[in-house]
C-alpha cells in the first residue's frame, strides 16, 4: 500500500465535510466584503519567494518543496499565497489600474516542517489581499472581516496585534536592536546568534525559554513609530475597543515572512496546543514594488484551514433530497427518468437493486434523505409512486407525472 507522504493527509469524511464548510463559510463574508475568486498556479519560480518571503527568513532559507524541473528551471511549490497573488496582480498589470482590488483564494501550501499536531508538511490555507488601500481602516476592516468568519464558524480566539513600522521608523529601530542583542549574545541560542546579523527583528520571536526572558528587555519598536506609524496604530487600536474587538499589543510579534510593515496581527487559539496560530496577516505596502510593479499599498491575511477544522462547530444536518428505490426489479429502470427530472431540483439518490421496504428505509436514513420514494408490484401497475416525508411523517401515493 502507498501511503501519503510524512506531514500530508488526505482530508475524507467528517474532515472534507468541515474543510467545505469552512471554505464556504469564508467565501461567503470574503464576498459580501468586495472579495473575488482568484487562482494562481501551486509551482512558481523560487525567486519569488526568495524575494517576498525573505531569503533570510525560515519558510525560505529551510522549508521550501525547491526543485529543479526538467526545463532546468529552479521552482518551488508554494509555502503562502500572497506572493503567487503579488505576482499575479503585477502580471495582469492590474498595478495600473487606479480602482481597489481585492483578492480571495484557497488552497493547498508546502513547507517542510517538522510535522507534528497542527503542522504539516502540506496544509490549506484561506486568504485575502486588499490593493489600494493604505488607509489603517482597512486594517480594521480586515480583523473585523476576520473575526466575522471565526463567529460564523463558532471558534474562539485571542487577537494579537502589533506595528512593524515602516521604512522610516524601522531601520533606526533595528540598528537600535542590534546594539542591545551585541551586549547580549553570548547568552543568546545559536539562531538567535545567526539571525543578529541576517535578520534582527526575528530574534523577538524566539522561543527558546531563555532568550524570552533575555529579551524582554529589549527596546520595543512600538515606543519608536514615527509619528504616521503610531497615528495609525493608535487608530487601530481605538477601532478595535469601538468595536468590542478585544486584542493584546505583543511586541514580539514580528511574523515569519519579511514582507510586513506597519500592522501585523495572529489569531490564536488555546485549544489546539503548540501550534496555536489559527490565522496571521499584516500590512505590506511595499511588496508589490519590490516584485516589480507600481508601489501599491497592501493587506491581507490567511487562515489555516487544518488547523481549524477541529474547532469548527459544524451547523445541525438537516434531512435532504429524495431516496428512490424499488422493490421489484421491473421497476428500477422506471427510476431513471424520476431521478434525472428530480435532479433539477434536488439532491438524488437512486438505488439500483430492488430491496424489500426495510431495507429501503434503513438506506434513505443513512443518506439523511427527506423523503423516501418507492415503487413496488402496486405501483408498477398503476403507474403511481409512494412518497414518504420523513420529517413529517406523512405518506401518499402519487401518479408519476404529478410526483
Ligand atoms: P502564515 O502566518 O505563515 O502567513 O500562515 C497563515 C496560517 O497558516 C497560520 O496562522 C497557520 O494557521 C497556517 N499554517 C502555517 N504553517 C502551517 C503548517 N505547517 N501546517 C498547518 N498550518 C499552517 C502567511 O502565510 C501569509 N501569506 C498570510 C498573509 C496573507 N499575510 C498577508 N496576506
Amino acid at each position: 500500500m502507498i501511503n501519503p507522504l510524512r506531514g500530508m493527509k488526505d482530508l475524507t469524511f467528517d474532515e472534507s465535510q468541515r474543510f467545505v464548510h469552512i471554505v464556504t463559510t469564508a467565501i461567503t463574508i470574503a464576498k459580501r466584503y468586495g472579495y473575488g475568486y482568484i487562482e494562481t498556479p501551486i509551482l512558481e519560480e523560487t525567486a519569488l519567494f526568495k524575494r517576498s518571503v525573505g531569503d533570510s527568513s525560515d519558510i525560505v532559507s529551510k522549508e521550501m518543496y525547491q526543485f529543479e524541473d526538467k526545463g532546468g528551471n529552479d521552482v518551488c511549490m508554494r509555502p503562502e499565497g500572497t506572493a503567487g497573488v503579488v505576482r499575479a496582480f503585477v502580471h495582469a498589470k492590474l498595478d495600473r489600474q487606479p480602482s481597489k482590488q481585492k483578492f480571495y483564494y484557497y488552497g493547498s501550501m508546502f513547507r517542510y516542517e517538522r510535522p507534528q499536531k497542527g503542522r504539516l508538511r502540506a496544509f490549506h490555507q484561506f486568504g485575502c489581499e486588499s490593493f489600494g488601500e493604505g488607509s489603517v481602516y482597512e486594517d480594521f476592516t480586515i480583523i473585523t472581516m476576520i473575526s466575522q468568519i471565526f463567529e460564523a464558524l463558532g471558534i474562539g480566539f485571542d487577537l494579537q496585534i502589533n506595528s512593524l513600522g515602516c521604512t522610516e521608523c524601522m531601520p533606526p529601530y533595528k540598528q537600535d536592536l542590534v546594539g542591545f542583542l551585541t551586549q547580549i549574545k553570548t547568552d543568546l541560542c545559536e539562531d538567535c546568534n545567526r539571525r543578529i546579523d541576517t535578520n534582527p527583528i526575528r530574534v523577538l520571536d524566539c522561543k527558546n525559554k531563555t532568550c524570552q526572558s533575555l529579551l524582554l528587555n529589549a527596546p520595543k519598536l512600538i515606543n519608536n513609530l514615527c509619528t504616521s506609524c503610531d497615528t495609525d496604530f493608535k487608530k487601530l487600536t481605538v477601532l478595535l475597543d469601538k468595536a468590542s474587538i478585544k486584542y493584546q499589543v505583543d511586541t514580539h510579534l514580528v511574523r515569519g515572512l519579511d514582507y510586513y510593515n506597519k500592522t501585523a496581527f495572529e489569531f490564536v487559539s488555546n485549544e489546539i496546543g503548540a501550534q496555536s496560530a489559527i490565522a496571521g496577516g499584516g500590512r505590506y505596502d511595499k511588496l508589490v514594488e519590490f516584485l516589480d510593479g507600481k508601489p501599491t499599498p497592501a493587506v491581507g491575511f490567511a487562515i489555516g484551514i487544518e488547523r481549524i477544522m477541529e474547532l469548527v462547530k459544524m451547523p445541525e444536518s438537516v434531512r435532504e433530497g429524495i431516496y428512490l428505490g424499488a422493490m421489484v426489479d421491473e421497476a428500477v429502470e422506471k427510476l431513471f427518468a424520476i431521478a434525472t427530472a428530480k435532479r433539477k431540483e434536488t439532491k438524488v439518490t437512486l438505488e439500483y437493486t430492488s430491496k424489500g421496504f426495510k431495507s429501503h428505509m434503513k438506506g434513505a436514513d443513512k443518506v439523511h434523505a427527506r423523503y423516501v420514494v418507492l415503487i413496488g408490484e402496486d405501483e408498477l401497475s398503476n403507474g403511481t409512486v409512494w412518497l414518504k416525508d420523513l420529517e413529517t411523517k406523512e405518506e401518499k401515493t402519487l401518479l408519476i407525472e404529478a410526483f
